[in-house]
């Protein structure tokens, strides 16, 4: 589903240029969870930018379900993120003046993917949240306003959800919830990459990938 080649992000801080992301080889398969590790600072949220077409790479070439996309325009790489990869930001990304269930069906209306509210109630409810439907973020907690930002993520069926951190502000229970919730959608065909610290999230249906300073191994 995903293929890097040689995929280099060059930064530049007080005059030094070095690679946030060094030459990267990866390959991950249509329904594969690949978990990314690596310290803070390491480029994860690098890679995500250059995979989800925020980020144009210095060097390289990504390769999405069959196509080169690395040269994609802006207006290519909109249109793949409306439809086939969705990215959950490491952080808040709700917008604060619509309902939760606006958040999570606007965007994709916005893009012509029609009206997802049945399926965004379905996963409000999977998620615990469904009488908080028309509620704002601001009324939410942050692990709440996170579940909320996956099921945005996913609520239009797209290929590929990119996931920087989604479960750093979980609990126990709820981390639990959406790691189950990842390996049903993995074993529907989804392919989900997910950043985390947490190393026991990880287990042996998922690929785990390790970065440090701008290169990615397999553990
Ligand atoms: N626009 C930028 N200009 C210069 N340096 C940058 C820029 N964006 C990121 N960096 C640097 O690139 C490196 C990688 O940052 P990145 O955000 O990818 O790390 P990370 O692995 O996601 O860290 P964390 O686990 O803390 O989220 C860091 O040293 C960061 O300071
Ligand atoms: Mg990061």
């Amino acid at each position: 589903m995903l293929k890097t080649v040689q995929l280099t992000k060059t930064f530049s801080r007080q005059d030094n240029d070095f690679d946030a992301v060094h030459s990267v080889d990866v390959e991950i398969g249509k329904g594969e969870i690949c978990a990314l590790t690596g310290p803070s600072g390491c480029g994860k949220s690098t890679f995500f930018h250059m995979i989800c077409g925020i980020t144009k790479p210095d060097a390289g070439q990504i390769i999405f379900d069959g196509t080169d996309v690395s040269n994609y325009n802006a207006n290519q790489w909109a249109a793949l993120r409306a439809n086939d990869i969705s990215y959950v930001l490491q952080g808040d990304s709700l917008l604060t003046n619509l309902t939760v269930l606006e958040n999570i069906c606007l965007p994709h209306q916005l893009t012509g993917s029609g009206d997802l509210k049945e399926s965004a109630m379905a996963l409000l409810k999977e998620f615990g949240l469904e009488n908080m439907a028309n509620d704002v973020p601001v009324n939410l907690s942050g692990g709440e306003r996170r579940r909320v930002a996956i099921a945005r993520a996913f609520v239009h069926g797209p290929k590929m959800v990119v996931a920087d951190e989604p479960t750093s502000d979980l609990d126990e229970e709820n981390t639990a919830l959406i790691l189950e919730f990842f390996k049903r959608q993995a074993k529907s065909g989804k392919t989900i990459i997910m950043s985390t610290h947490d190393l026991s999230v990880i287990d042996d249906s998922m690929t785990h990938l390790v970065m440090r300073k701008g290169v990615i191994n397999k553990k």
